[in-house]
């Protein structure tokens, strides 16, 4: 007898015609009694089998920053045709993590790790500021895009904020073009509006080199140049055409300068708190206050030397986690996101050592632990992809709003690339022959060298 039967819902004369009315009572009890448990069994199952990476399947998981492409410059010096992106890379004896202290990355890894969206960083050393650093950046920007052509099952460049999710859902990585360094737009405005016109969306204002507008975080406490005057008409023109700000490598001087003047929300593609870890690669305090109005992000590195600054031991998931928590507590769930720097760096913490590990971190920071912020899944989707995409939209809009303001026709004055030229060490010009160097009054120059120099922590 089935428990429809049993529970009089159905041919109650045939009951009667198999089973006595007690046979029909304890049926009914048993029934009820599976009933309870299978009920029992799915309310139980649908609170306890919620894992954090189960999040990811909700809202794609989007890293601000893998230098992949710098790997494959290094390595390849860009022959797509040498790369197998679709193997799993773990032993390669090129690309292996035996043989390569830096490759963390692959498709198949990456698709464990449920990545949904990447910027790709277009990166040139800073050797080549002042040389060929235009150059190389555009060699750059060229191998992220034939990556993403070569791969067209698994990657779809995505240039608007609204694009992300569709090619997310669609089964692919939404792939982002980012520049990293101000020196790879050797201080012309015409370089930045061209870069966005390739696909870039974010610039990196530094990376470890100063430029003649914007301090690098080398100077820890210091200041040679600040933001500039003309650091602040870049800014200004990457508000107004919808390029976002990376305030990762600047010093923190800068960061305070740029969040001032920005019209835009900001964001750290791949950076950690430095009240957790006191290295000047990371946000302090009263920027991340500063984030908070300002209503920007940042996208946590998980670079082993910026997590974890006790040297007597490695660096594990929990330093990771304890960033997060840290600059969640302090600003808020709605502006820290996931920067892993894979591909960037040589260390990574234990329990995140490649691009397929993102799942456990979700699933970690779910089962939060004593004097952790807990997490529900509406807070982990927006770690992992919904505060990014909120601050691109809002840089979007501001672009909108700014449609009528013309672009800006400055030009840095030769002074200032002659000063900081000079205090590179290099012989000021001398691979120059742009008209702005025709103005320089060398010995005004000079003389405002000796002064900059002065300020240098
Ligand atoms: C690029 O790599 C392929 C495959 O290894 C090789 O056959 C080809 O010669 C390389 N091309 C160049 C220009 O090095
Ligand atoms: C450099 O920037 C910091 C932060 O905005 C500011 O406090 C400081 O006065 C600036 N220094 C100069 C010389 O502009
Ligand atoms: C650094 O790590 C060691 C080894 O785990 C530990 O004994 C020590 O207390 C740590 N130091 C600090 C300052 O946390
Ligand atoms: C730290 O990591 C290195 C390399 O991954 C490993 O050889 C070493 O045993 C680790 N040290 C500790 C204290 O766990
Ligand atoms: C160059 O600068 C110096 C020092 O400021 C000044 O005395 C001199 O008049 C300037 N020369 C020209 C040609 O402007
Ligand atoms: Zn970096």
């Amino acid at each position: 007898m089935g428990c429809i039967s049993a529970l009089g819902m159905a041919e109650p004369s045939n009951i009667s015609k198999y089973c006595t009315g007690k046979m029909v009572y304890i049926n009914v009890a048993v029934c009820l009694a599976v009933l309870l448990f299978v009920i029992g069994l799915s309310v139980g199952l649908s609170v306890n089998t919620f894992k954090g990476r189960d999040a990811l399947d909700s809202t794609p998981l989007i890293d601000g920053h893998n230098d992949l492409p710098h790997n494959l410059y290094q390595k390849l010096s860009n022959n797509l045709s040498a790369f197998h992106f679709e193997k799993d890379l773990r032993n390669d004896v090129v690309w292996g993590s035996t043989v390569c202290s830096s490759c963390y990355t692959d498709l198949p890894r990456l698709i464990e790790g449920k990545v949904g969206g990447q910027f790709w960083v277009a990166y040139t050393a800073c050797g080549s500021q002042y040389k060929d650093s235009v150059q190389l950046t555009l060699r750059q920007i060229d191998v992220i895009r034939r990556l993403i052509h070569r791969y067209p099952a698994n990657l779809q460049l995505v240039t608007d904020a609204a694009d992300i999710e569709v090619a997310w859902r669609s089964g692919k990585i939404a792939s982002m073009i980012a520049v990293e360094g101000g020196h790879s737009l050797d201080s012309s405005l015409a370089i930045l509006r061209l870069y966005y016109d390739l696909g870039v969306r974010y610039v990196t204002l530094t990376h470890t080199c100063n430029t003649p507008w914007a301090d690098a975080s080398t100077v820890n406490d210091g200041y040679v140049y600040n933001l500039t005057e003309f650091g602040q008409t870049i800014i200004h023109e990457m508000n107004r055409i919808g390029m976002l700000i990376d305030l990762s490598h600047v010093s923190h001087n800068v960061m305070k300068e740029v969040l001032a003047v920005t019209r835009a929300p900001i964001m750290f593609s791949h950076s950690s708190a430095f009240g957790v870890c006191g290295n000047y690669r990371n946000v302090p305090d009263d920027v991340l206050h500063a984030v908070k109005k300002n209503n920007g992000i940042v996208m946590v590195n998980f670079y082993s030397v910026f997590v974890n600054c006790n040297t007597s031991r490695n660096a594990t998931m929990q330093d990771v986690v304890d960033h997060i928590n840290y600059i969640r507590n302090l600003i808020g769930v709605d502006h820290v996101g996931i920067g892993g720097d894979y591909d960037g760096v040589n260390s990574m913490p234990e329990g995140l050592e490649d691009v397929s590990k993102y799942p456990d971190l979700f699933d970690r920071l779910y089962e939060s632990r004593e004097g952790e912020p807990t997490w529900t899944k509406e807070d982990l989707e927006k770690l992992a992809g919904r505060n990014f995409i909120r601050v691109f939209q809002a840089v979007e809009s501001v672009r909108d709003s700014l449609s009528s303001e013309p672009p800006r026709e400055d030009i840095i004055a030769g002074d200032e690339l002659y000063i900081a030229q000079k205090n590179e060490g290099l012989n000021p010009g001398a691979c120059q022959t742009a008209k702005e160097w025709n103005g320089v009054n060398v010995t005004d120059a000079e003389q405002k060298e000796t002064r900059t120099k002065r300020h240098q922590a």
